[in-house]
């Protein structure tokens, strides 16, 4: 029983930077979810007969719209369905099983780092064959189509079982319910070395994860408590929630404050780490150290070798525009390749296919490598690990030295959330009208060198992204940068980055707002944030 259901388009299924995100309320209108991903399916062609990944990090709303994706899929034509039992599947476990079964492209059901419930937030994504986010090219095709459809299939069939583990048919296509943590534990057992992580804990060290009602919860606790022997209860809010227990599943300095307070406590574990709705991010923090995102990248680059996935070696880092310099110098020393890219884990996938990165991190929480396409929170977590095993030194030692031998990076960022839409627009405007006489001017000490708007030209396949964010740098090597989220649901958030080079060992105890206070006066004198947003202080700063 395959229908064809007349339909009209609906306004703003763009997808963002991460596929397209919206509140439930707009995502249960009928037709809303069809309307994409049949807009999906008619931007694809020859996936007849052909295997596609489904699954979702178990908020509110990802059972329902599973079922809608399973029976169009088989209403389009696909051969199989491989879904996580319950629907879950963490978006770098949802990569991998696409790769690993060479399905050709995967629905991966997220808001990722945003609250879940009846009012909060939903989205869906498509991930090509190589695993990866859909790039621009499709997206562009995908958002033209939801703007003409008039028809999408479905199969009108009962309700599928998603709870047991097993094979069933649906109109003539093959669903397959998986265990959709077991490939993802194989994985990371194949890059880690999994023995010395065990002894390391056995040996008193105490290292907790703080899932946050999300996705990870299952992978989690299989990980640290089964295989590497951590005690129970070291996963904390570890049941997958549809509301996340009520939590931001951010894992940053505001939404994992407690595990912060808990770590930092003399009383309290000497490694704690965290990870988002989908279980793509992560933040590590050790006793009396918060490990920036950009300085995790740059230390696992250059402590890559001691895990057995990366033994021989990488082949070159990646990290998004306005994540920090500090990988740029690891890369320097290594002799290899260094990418700077958009914000936007897509972006990285050209580099990691051809081979020319192996590493890759983002400022906004997110690390991964060539070992799926998506970034991956417990990867993150596990080669840390990995690195205090070999190295038997704390976190604090090890950032520590790790400046001392390439200096520091101070680096934040301060967001504004939920600014008016043309206010954020208008100063955006104003920056770029004021990039050509930028230069040669001076604030206090500081003296622009040089602004522009990020422009990317993807060295494998030539495309050019344009408007990827305001920047100005200083002579010396210090800039602010300027952006609007693409990942927002509500207004617009503007995303001021902050960072200068410390190459003194001497000055590297600063507090890092201090250290940046000249740059975060002048980000305030060129933007005019205050005035054209009519905010005092920043919502959140990281
Ligand atoms: C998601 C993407 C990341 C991106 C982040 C921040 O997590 O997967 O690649 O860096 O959003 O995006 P935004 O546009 O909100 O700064
Ligand atoms: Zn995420």
């Amino acid at each position: 029983m395959i229908k064809t259901v007349a339909t009209t388009p609906f306004d703003g299924q763009k997808p963002g930077t991460s596929g397209l995100r919206k509140k439930v309320p707009v995502f249960a209108q009928p037709n809303y979810a069809e309307n994409f991903i049949q807009s999906i399916f008619d931007s694809l062609e020859g996936f007849a007969g052909e295997t596609l990944v489904i699954g979702g990090d178990g908020r509110y709303f990802n059972r329902e719209v599973i079922q809608i994706a399973i029976k169009m899929a088989a209403a389009n034509g696909f051969g199989k369905v491989m879904v996580g039992q319950g629907g879950i599947l963490s978006t770098p476990a949802a990569s991998n099983v696409i790769r690993k079964y060479k399905a050709f492209g995967g629905i991966v059901l997220s808001a990722s780092h945003n609250p879940g419930g009846p009012n909060e937030d939903f989205g869906i994504k498509y991930n090509i064959g190589n695993g990866g986010p859909a790039p621009e090219k499709i997206t562009d095709a995908i958002y033209a189509r939801t703007k003409v459809i008039d028809t999408y299939k479905i199969a009108d069939v009962a309700d599928i079982d998603l709870d047991k583990v097993g094979t069933q048919t649906v109109e003539g296509m093959t669903v397959e319910v998986i265990d959709p943590v077991a490939d993802y534990v194989e994985l990371m057992e194949s890059l880690f070395d999994f023995g010395a992580i065990r002894a390391l804990i056995a040996g008193g060290t105490r290292v907790v994860i703080d899932s946050m009602g999300a996705v990870t919860g299952p992978y989690a606790t299989e990980i640290l408590e089964k295989r590497l022997g951590a005690p129970a209860g070291s996963v904390r809010n570890s049941t997958p929630l549809p509301d996340f227990g009520g939590h931001h599943p951010d894992p940053n300095l505001v939404h994992a404050k407690e595990l912060y307070d808990d770590v930092m406590s003399p009383e309290g574990p000497d490694f704690g780490a965290a990870s988002d709705g989908d279980g793509d991010r992560n933040m590590v923090v050790g006793k009396g150290m918060f490990v920036t995102p950009s300085d995790s990248l740059a230390i696992i680059a250059a402590n890559a070798t001691v895990a057995p996935g990366y033994s021989q070696g990488i082949a070159g880092i990646a990290r998004s525009m306005p994540t920090s310099a500090a990988a740029d110098r690891v890369a320097e020393k290594l002799g290899i390749g260094m990418y700077e890219t958009p914000t936007g884990w897509k972006f990285f996938g050209n580099l990691l296919d051809a081979g020319k990165a192996t590493v890759c991190g983002e400022e906004s929480f997110g690390t991964g490598s060539d070992h799926v396409r998506e970034k991956d929170g417990l990867w993150a977590v596990l080669f840390w690990l990995n690195i205090l095993a070999a190295r038997k030194q704390s976190v604090a030692q090890i950032v520590k030295a790790h400046w001392a031998e390439y200096g520091r990076n101070y680096y934040s960022r301060h967001d504004y959330e939920e600014v008016d839409t043309d206010a954020a627009n208008g100063l955006m405007a104003h920056l770029r009208d004021s990039l050509a006489s930028l230069p040669g001017q001076t604030f206090g000490a500081l003296e622009v060198e040089a602004a522009d708007d990020f422009a990317y030209h993807d060295p494998i396949d030539g495309s050019v992204s344009k408007n990827q964010g305001i920047r100005i740098l200083f002579k010396g090597g210090s800039r602010v940068v300027f952006r609007l989220s693409g990942t927002g649901t509500a207004g617009a958030t503007l995303r001021v980055y902050v960072e200068r080079y410390e190459p003194d060992a001497a000055r590297h105890g600063i507090d890092t707002q201090e250290a940046l206070a000249d740059l975060i006066a002048a980000a305030e004198h060129f933007a005019q944030i205050k005035t054209r947003t009519g905010r005092e202080t920043p919502t959140v700063i990281t």
